[in-house]
């Protein structure tokens, strides 16, 4: 007898930028099934007012709602896809766990704020939306990131080997997935945002494909060395950060005046992000045999094969090697959250947050 399915669909629009990733999830099974995906990419002046609404502007509170209104009605376009895609109808998903778009993280002022139209949302699709997953753990004292860690250990977690799974986003995070079950996670500082502002600038593309640009160029080690003077990366966890820190402005102070060939601030750039990733691995995960990419930054060769020469001792892949493509897990991540708050189950970890306790996270719009 075939089980009846039960979707939810997990959207992700994370500190890149770059597009909404949509994924249809199965929960009805013993292990959830990733049953579709797709992403869309952000209209350029969507992108561009985003892009604004990241740091300090006038009649900010007016502009960040219309480009809610505006996220929402791409995250409509998402849902209808993939429902046209998977042959589903509204009426077949129980709900839509919707991350939201981050414009401002300081869980030490106690806020996060993650935009996108809710109630719209619901509206336009006709189905139930769980969004604002980070607040309730920031309100407990965390720090509303990583949420990713849980899900990690849910569907990663059965290998019973120590591994470490890596989510280059604009800025990457890591999981450490410890042979006893012990969990951990943070944010280590940039993934791909910093590469991305200096790719826009210097070639007006948004990413290095492959890093095939920054392989070309030669590493200054003097500006590796300033930058990695933040103290950020000395932090210990639990830690999270965004946009708020690593921005152009951060990127301008440690170039300086000097004048350097931009290929080779590429090539530093790319291998800041591994660097940063590495240390934290050697730090906090020594015994970790295997460590798992996924996000944008798990297309980057250059940056997957810096890695392997940082961590000689792990085997450094993706988490396709676990059987899920890597550009869906952070999606594949909201949709088990949303399912997770309709059952009045918790979605973060205090261990690595750093809240006072576990709690069920999201809020619910109604179909
Ligand atoms: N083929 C590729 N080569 C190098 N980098 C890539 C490639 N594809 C995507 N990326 C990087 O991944 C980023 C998007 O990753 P994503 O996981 O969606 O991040 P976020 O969660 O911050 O949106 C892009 O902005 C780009 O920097
Ligand atoms: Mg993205």
């Amino acid at each position: 007898m075939t089980q009846t399915p039960e979707y939810y669909i997990g959207l992700m629009t994370g500190t890149s930028l770059d597009g909404v990733d949509a994924a249809l999830v199965d929960f009805a099974g013993e292990k959830p099934h990733l049953a579709a995906a797709l992403s869309l990419p952000l209209p350029g002046p969507l992108r561009a007012q985003l892009m604004q609404l990241q740091s300090q502007s006038p009649d900010e509170l007016h502009l960040a709602q219309l480009a809610s209104n505006a996220l929402a009605d791409l995250y409509a376009e998402a849902v209808a896809r993939l429902l046209v895609e998977s042959d589903l109808a509204a009426g077949n998903i129980r709900a839509i766990g919707n991350h939201g778009q981050t414009v401002r993280h300081r869980p030490e002022l106690g806020y996060t704020v993650q935009l996108g139209n809710n109630a719209r949302l619901a509206e336009l699709t006709g189905i139930a939306v769980i969004g604002d997953f980070r607040s309730r753990d920031v309100a407990a004292g965390g720090q509303g990131a990583p949420l990713v860690p849980a899900f990690h250990q849910a569907i990663f977690g059965h290998t019973g080997e120590p591994c470490v799974v890596a989510n280059i986003g604009g800025i990457a995070n890591i999981t450490i997935l410890a042979a006893d079950g012990e969990v951990t996670g943070f944010d280590t500082g940039p993934g791909n945002v910093l590469m991305d502002l200096w790719m826009l600038q210097h070639k007006g593309e948004h990413y290095d494909t492959g890093g095939a640009w920054a392989a070309q160029g030669h590493l200054q080690a003097d500006l590796l060395q300033a930058m990695l003077s933040e103290p950020y990366f000395a932090l210990l966890p639990p830690k999270s950060t965004g946009r708020d820190l690593f921005h152009g402005e951060w990127l301008q102070k440690h170039l300086g005046n000097a004048r350097r060939e931009p290929v080779n601030v590429q090539a530093t750039l790319n291998t800041l992000t591994a660097r940063t990733i590495a240390d934290a691995i050697r730090l906090h995960a020594p015994q970790a045999r295997a460590v798992y990419l996924c996000g944008g930054g798990a297309h980057n060769a250059h940056l997957q094969s810096q890695l392997q020469q940082w961590l000689p001792g792990q085997q450094v892949m993706t988490t396709a090697a676990l059987g899920v493509d890597p550009d869906w897990v952070e999606a594949y991540a909201f949709a088990w959250l949303a399912w997770r708050c309709e059952h009045r189950m918790p979605g973060n970890l205090p261990g690595v947050t750093g809240a006072h306790g576990t709690r069920v996270l999201g809020a619910i719009w109604p179909a």
